[in-house]
């Protein structure tokens, strides 16, 4: 089975090929020659991940999956949440956004935070949304280099480690987007049969 990921970002495509069941082959929207980039503009995670496939389902008349992500820190009432990609502004790097963040937080005893993520199946002109959510805390410093985002400084409840401390394999055990796309990955497994 072949599924075509509305996205552009490469660390994403990487994570979510280590994810789906056996037989299910990834392919990212730049490799189908899509270049724009998806519109994004809704007020929550849920709706920006429907507005990604549903563009791309449209401008490639195909099936197609889309995911968004946002972290939720609680002493910011929630922020970056859906703003967690330009946190620091419009054109703002993984590195601005996450010094935003420790600046903002300097001062803050409560670093929970959680990160959420949201899948839409779209086919057909229908959707189907598989949410996955991982509870963890803010770093006071950056720990780490791989992933990317916010990774050196979330420290995902249970563990020691950021994720950025983590290889992928480690990272996928507590992965907000492991668990969304297990959910997926169990209704493609149970609509195939
Ligand atoms: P997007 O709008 O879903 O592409 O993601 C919003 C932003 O959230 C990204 O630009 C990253 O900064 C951050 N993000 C998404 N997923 C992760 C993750 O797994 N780890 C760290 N940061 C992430």
């Amino acid at each position: 089975m072949k599924l075509i990921f509305a996205t552009g970002n490469l660390h994403k495509l990487k994570e979510v090929r280590s994810m789906l069941p056996r037989g299910v082959q990834v392919i990212g929207m730049r490799e189908m020659g899509f270049e724009e980039e998806l519109p994004e503009t809704q007020m929550t995670i849920e709706g920006n991940s429907l507005q990604k496939a549903e563009y791309l389902a449209r401008e490639l008349s195909c099936t197609c999956f889309a995911e968004d992500t946002g972290l939720e820190i609680e002493s910011l009432n929630g922020e970056p949440g859906v703003y967690s990609a330009r946190y620091a502004g419009e054109n703002a790097t993984f590195e601005d956004n996450v010094n935003k963040v420790l600046q903002e937080m300097a001062e803050a005893e409560n670093r929970k935070a959680r990160f959420k993520t949201v899948i839409t199946y779209y086919s057909e002109g229908k959707y189907v949304q598989f949410e996955g959510i991982t509870e963890g805390e803010i770093t006071k410093e950056k720990q780490g280099e791989e992933g990317f985002g916010y990774d050196p400084i979330f420290k995902p409840l249970g563990s020691a480690k950021t994720y950025a401390q983590m290889a992928l394999a480690e990272k996928n055990i507590y992965s907000h987007r492991k668990k969304s796309f297990e959910r997926f990955a169990n209704y493609l497994t149970k609509s195939t049969v």
